[in-house]
């Protein structure tokens, strides 16, 4: 028996242990009968005879990714008492579970250890069978706890990291359906261009000046690419204009207009079902607005409209006046400089036409009637 006491070398096939430290190798080899008595087949009991080994059996167990789940420790000796052993272990090891077992004049050091070393039983020697037995159950039940709770977390870790890597898959999705609605209307864009021959390419010039106008404005970068995309789709409602209205050479009646004056709303509707293209309505809706209130569809008046119109009107009306046209050629620079001078403050917004003059009279590279389509 006394050889089995002090066997106390790790085993390799098992993963839950229960450390017994005691002094006396007698009570030692009760500690461990009982405790063989009362614990599951998976734990092993190991007796150490001082707390200097319970502390390496401790340390090399944990290192190699076993769990020490119980410590029990009696005072120890003067040299090394059990309180501070057990103090020790709540320091490096917080989550095993401890049992001090004092002895007759040892409540001070007791005091001491439930204070510093967050033990969760003192029991006073000799300790009944039964004592011993339903403190251990209890503490038992306390590590299942412990454990179920540790499993449960690593299963909603792997679910969250799951979760993520869909969310991930899903914004990825997203950001292609809605590079792919751009494109389409891009497509569409041009598809319009390609009706008349002689507008071909006005979209993307638009789209090109109402950027360049933007970003002299100053608005935000996010604001920039929506003024830019929007202009490019600005007369996307034409497609719902019959060829014979959109394409007639001469003067139009009265309901010909009419008809012609409902390509920002119909616009407005080809957008409106696709999410992503909501936010470039204000340009399409709104491009034939006046700063005065006399354009349409409603009526919207200064800063009523919204400044992404305010500019795409600017950058169509311009090259409305600088590109070729079947009944006249392209009209020169100054032609644009005096629509624009003329007609500030009532077709169009001072300010758009104050920075959009800046930038035609340093005429940057891009920005010219000469601009290819
Ligand atoms: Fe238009």
């Amino acid at each position: 028996m006394a050889g089995r006491i002090f066997d106390d070398r790790i085993p390799q096939d098992l993963q839950r242990f229960i450390l017994c430290v005691h002094r006396d190798r007698s009570m030692l080899d009760d500690l461990r009968v009982n405790l063989e008595n009362i614990v599951p087949q998976e734990y092993r009991v190991l007796p150490v005879d001082s707390p200097t080994r319970g502390l390496e059996v401790i340390h090399d167990l944990e290192g190699q990714g076993d769990q020490v789940d119980i410590v029990i420790s009696d005072m120890g000796t003067p040299d090394f008492p059990g309180y501070r052993f057990l103090e020790i272990v709540n320091h490096r090891f917080p989550q095993v579970r401890k049992v001090l077992l004092t002895s007759g004049g040892e409540d001070d050091a007791a005091v001491y250890s439930i204070n510093t070393s967050d033990l969760d039983r003192c029991l006073r020697e000799p300790v009944s069978q039964e004592d011993f037995r339903l403190t251990i159950l209890s503490l038992l039940r306390l590590c299942r706890l412990r454990a179920d709770n540790e499993d449960l977390l690593a299963v909603v870790r792997g679910r969250n990291l799951q979760l993520q890597e869909m969310l991930e898959s899903l914004s990825q999705a997203h950001t292609e359906i809605e590079q792919s609605y751009l494109q389409t209307i891009q497509a569409l864009a041009q598809a319009l261009d390609a009706k008349d021959s002689y507008t071909a390419g006005h979209s993307r010039r638009v789209s090109r000046f109402a950027y360049l106008l933007a970003r002299r404005m100053g608005l935000s970068r996010e604001k920039c690419e929506d003024v830019r995309d929007g202009a490019l789709m600005h007369d996307i409602g034409k497609i719902g204009v019959p060829e014979q209205v959109l394409l007639k050479p001469g003067r139009m009646t009265e309901d010909e207009i009419k008809l012609m004056q409902m390509h920002p709303v119909i616009g407005a509707q080809i957008l409106v079902p696709v999410k992503p293209l909501r936010r470039y309505i204000p340009a399409v809706k709104h491009h034939h607005e006046r700063w005065d209130g006399k354009g349409y569809p409603d009526g919207l008046k200064a800063e009523e409209i919204p400044v992404e119109a305010r500019i795409t009107l600017i950058a169509d009306t311009f090259d409305a006046i600088t590109s070729d046209r079947p009944y006249r050629s392209a009209r020169p620079l100054d032609l644009a400089v005096e629509q624009f001078t003329k007609f500030s403050g009532t077709q169009f917004d001072p300010e758009c036409v104050r920075v959009f003059l800046e930038i035609l009279t340093e005429d940057p590279p891009g920005l010219s009637c000469k601009v290819e389509a």
